[in-house]
């Protein structure tokens, strides 16, 4: 059963999407080499709580931690641990909040130190896709416009393989609500778009093959052939001729581009001399 949002939902939903967007923001400030992942999930918890909301992956069907923390091989939903970040690692964080009775759920993957020019690709094409994926989820439009953008982007034109064993999803008073929104399909296919619709939609992108596996705990995805996977998240809400993004990556890329311990895309783009 799909549920549409009012305007008034859909106004708490940007907040709780926001203070998502706001925690990257503060954690993308602390990365660096040498801290662990379990640190991190600790600080989420204590950032989520100093803003009145509850870390909704906790306790979720079991899922024991305040967040999802996949680096490199792992795909998603990455136990954080004692593993200390090193240089040249990626580094997925998934976040998702409670806020007066609204999830907000998204994510960005990080480079600590400099990964190679193949894998800040594979980070620049993967985040891409999210926002030409975004572009199709307009009303009129069906799930599989969504899907096939981003498969477009990242399998047929760059090569990578697309995830098929994870999907996007709705997105609401449950963090898991219909549709499904798969990163791979045939245009014109799935359920139609329709204003007040919020959607999670998140592409996860491996370098080589697209199989997966889950880890004996459970939860862990990794990539079989071993090559590093990238995910990104936003939460949106299908409006007529343009989606309206309720999650925010400019505070992120701002503490991202000031943070000297963090690779990106734009300090390729323009190398300091
Ligand atoms: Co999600």
């Amino acid at each position: 059963m799909i549920i549409y949002k009012t305007n008034e939902q859909v106004e708490l939903m940007r907040q709780s999407a926001l203070l998502v967007s706001k925690t990257l923001s503060e954690i993308a400030r602390l990365l660096k080499p040498g801290i662990t992942t379990l640190f991190i999930d600790k600080k989420i918890g204590e950032i989520v709580g100093d803003h009145h909301a509850v870390p909704s992956f906790f306790h979720y069907k079991g899922y024991p931690y305040n967040s999802c923390i996949s680096v490199n091989d792992v795909v998603v939903h990455g136990f954080p641990g004692h593993n200390e970040l090193k240089e040249g690692d990626i580094v997925s964080i998934d976040i998702g909040v409670i806020l007066t009775g609204w999830h907000g759920d998204h994510a960005y993957t990080f480079a600590i130190g400099d990964p190679g020019d193949a894998v800040m690709q594979l980070i620049r094409v993967t985040k891409e896709s999210l926002y030409k994926g975004i572009e199709k989820a307009v009303a009129g439009n069906r799930i599989g416009d969504i899907a096939f953008a981003i498969q477009e982007h990242t399998e047929r034109k760059n090569g990578y393989g697309v995830v098929r064993e994870l999907v996007g999803h709705g997105l609401g008073r449950s963090l898991h609500e219909d549709p499904q929104v798969p990163n791979y399909g045939k245009r014109g296919s799935g359920p139609i778009l329709k204003e007040g619709l919020v959607l999670a939609i998140e592409p996860m992108i491996n370098m080589g093959r697209k199989d997966v596996f889950t880890e004996e705990d459970g939860w862990t995805v990794r990539t079989k052939d071993g090559k590093p996977s990238v995910h990104f998240e936003h939460d949106v809400c299908v409006r007529k001729g343009k989606a309206d993004i309720l999650s925010d990556y400019q505070p992120i890329e701002k503490a991202e581009e000031e943070n000297p311990n963090l690779f990106t895309t734009l300090k390729i783009a323009q190398p300091l001399v």
